[in-house]
């Protein structure tokens, strides 16, 4: 049970050499996913605006869940200030959004250091009014041993995946409690329900996470402030293809993998998400309609972790 269960290079590749024979078997009748973030390929079902006006903001949004996310609350009319440290890619998401018609500004910024994330935090409010909604979803992640796992990576991991959640909350809280409440939602994964050899840092960091929650829905309920973990499972994004070494194959190669390996993995759906169905969970959980969640930690799993 795990979002990053040890997707080696060498069993991918095995899955594609044995999907591209199914695939041929089957005469193409299974259609490779394009796994693509292109700002038009994100369906909101129903044209819905549940976020119009609304500040919203997201940590580690250049890529992945965070872009899709912040591209998914920028259809629905939210006001989203997003970061992440690679400049060229904020501003590529920002002029996406803009170019869509949406409202969204890049804030350079490192969920790590705490004067980074209070500057992205006031920044952000200054442009778009108080967080009503913050996504505090930035995480990194690597695969080894424990006993080889070096001291800095582990504080790397640590430092981004639990530090980083706790600063942004910090920062966040005051502004929410001052303007009548808010949504809080951050990213763990179902990795806070079972663990993978390899990720002892991870797992760690997705778990503690879950803390950090259930604390704050607590001590912020009289507050209006909701606080909740989306905890996904596998989902095609540049983490998961670069954690698996995959970034020199061909994106059909890749998909083609993945897809032998969501049938085997994923219990249930037996197949990994995209980054644009995990974002419209993330937008579910921060919507009205979930009124009365808090302290949850919400499985977006596919069913991974359903099985024994
Ligand atoms: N993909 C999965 O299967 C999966 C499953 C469960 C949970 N998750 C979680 O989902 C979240 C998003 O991951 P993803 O899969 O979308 O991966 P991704 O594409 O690699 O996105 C990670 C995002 O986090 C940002 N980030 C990392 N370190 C940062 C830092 N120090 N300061 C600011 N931003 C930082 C990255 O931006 P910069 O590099 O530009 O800083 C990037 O925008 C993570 O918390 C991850 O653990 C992913």
């Amino acid at each position: 049970m795990s979002d990053q269960p040890n997707m080696s290079r060498r069993l991918l590749l095995g899955s594609a050499i044995a999907g591209a024979g199914l695939l041929g078997a089957a005469g193409g009748a299974l259609a490779v996913g394009t796994g693509s973030t292109d700002p038009q390929t994100i369906a909101i079902p129903g044209e819905r605006r549940r976020f119009v006006g609304k500040s919203v903001t997201i940590t580690g949004a250049t890529s992945g869940i965070g872009r899709a996310a912040a591209i998914a609350f920028a259809a629905e009319g939210a006001h989203v200030a997003f970061c992440g440290r690679r400049t060229r890619l904020g501003a590529e998401v920002e002029a996406a959004i803009r170019e869509a018609g949406g409202e969204a500004s890049y804030i350079e910024a490192d969920v790590r250091e705490p004067d980074s994330v209070a500057a992205f935090v006031t920044a952000a409010a200054e442009r778009y009014g108080p967080p009503r909604i913050a996504f505090n979803n930035a995480g990194i992640s690597f695969s080894r041993r424990l006993h080889e796992t070096g001291i800095a990576e582990w504080d790397d991991t640590i430092t981004t995946n639990v530090r980083g959640i706790f600063l942004a909350m910090r920062a966040q809280v005051p502004l929410m409690q001052a303007n009548g409440g808010g949504v809080i939602l951050v990213t763990s994964s179902a990795n806070a329900a079972g663990a993978r050899p390899g990720l002892a840092a991870y797992n760690t960091s997705k778990r503690s996470v879950l803390g950090l929650v259930q604390t704050a829905a607590l001590e912020y309920a009289e507050d209006n402030i909701r606080v909740n973990a989306i905890c996904p499972g596998a989902t095609d994004t540049p983490m998961i293809r670069t954690q698996s070494n995959m970034n020199d194959v061909p994106d059909a190669v890749w998909q083609t993998g993945l897809r032998v390996w969501g049938r085997q993995n994923v219990h249930a759906l037996k197949r990994v998400a995209s980054a644009e169905e995990m974002a419209l969970a993330a937008l579910s959980l921060c919507s009205d309609d979930m009124n009365y969640l808090t302290g949850s930690a919400v499985f977006v799993d596919g069913g991974m972790t359903a099985a024994l």
